[in-house]
């Protein structure tokens, strides 16, 4: 009886002693399977609602005097205000934005602002507005107007004929995507980046490119 006891006694110690053990394990894992398991589709914790939707004042990204030919394009920052699940309260954080004139319309990726109750003035458009933080770890990319220069400074991609003309390419870990894609605008084309940069709602308002939202969710 007594022999009985002590051996309850000495599995319950083993298993108690196990514990931290199994807790430091699943606390070193968890970072691990959520790089491994990249975030298509945006946040929820981030995902608009009708309370706290991820905003900011408007912001003037481009005026159509700067945006003229296909492939210009102008680089703004805009103050994104979002929800924050702390004592805090709203917080804000500068989000870089490129604007570009594309050579044709395409469909607008804007499915998303119709959940934030926003009516888009067009769904298809020659302008396009993305966030310039790569959707891979959150560098800061760049809008390369010449293809070559993705070639020769990118990793040595070569982007097939019909996609030879200016592209995004990210310099941490050479991302490249094409605004032009008609299908997904800023699809992915090379590198470890798990879906287009998010993009910005925006209105036209005299020669004002205003943008008014960023696509919520996280960086990756
Ligand atoms: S952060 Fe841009 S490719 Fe990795």
């Amino acid at each position: 009886m007594a022999h009985d006891r002590a051996m309850d006694r000495r599995r319950f110690l083993r298993a108690a002693a196990s514990l931290p053990l199994a807790a430091g394990l699943v606390a070193f894992a968890s970072p691990l399977l959520r790089f491994l398991k990249p975030n298509v589709d945006p946040f929820d914790v981030l995902q608009p609602t009708r309370h706290d939707p991820p905003a900011g004042e408007p912001v003037v990204a481009a005026t159509l005097a700067e945006l003229q030919k296909p492939w210009d394009f102008k680089y703004f920052v805009y103050t994104q205000k979002y929800p924050q699940y702390t004592p805090e309260g709203f917080r804000s954080a500068s989000v870089p934005g490129v604007a570009i004139r594309l050579p044709a319309k395409i469909r607008m990726p804007w499915d998303w602002v119709r959940a934030t109750g926003e009516t888009p003035q067009f769904t298809e458009s020659e302008i396009i507005v993305f966030s310039r933080i790569c959707p891979h770890l959150g560098c800061i990319y760049n809008f390369v107007q010449d293809w070559r220069e993705i070639t020769a400074g990118y990793g040595g991609y070569v982007p097939p004929r019909e996609r030879q003309h200016a592209l995004m390419g990210c310099p941490c870990h050479l991302s490249i995507y094409d605004p032009a894609d008609p299908e997904m605008p800023g699809r992915v084309l090379s590198g470890p980046a798990p879906r287009p940069p998010r993009t910005f709602f925006y209105t036209i308002e005299g020669d004002r490119v205003l943008v008014r939202r960023v696509e919520p969710g996280g960086i990756a």
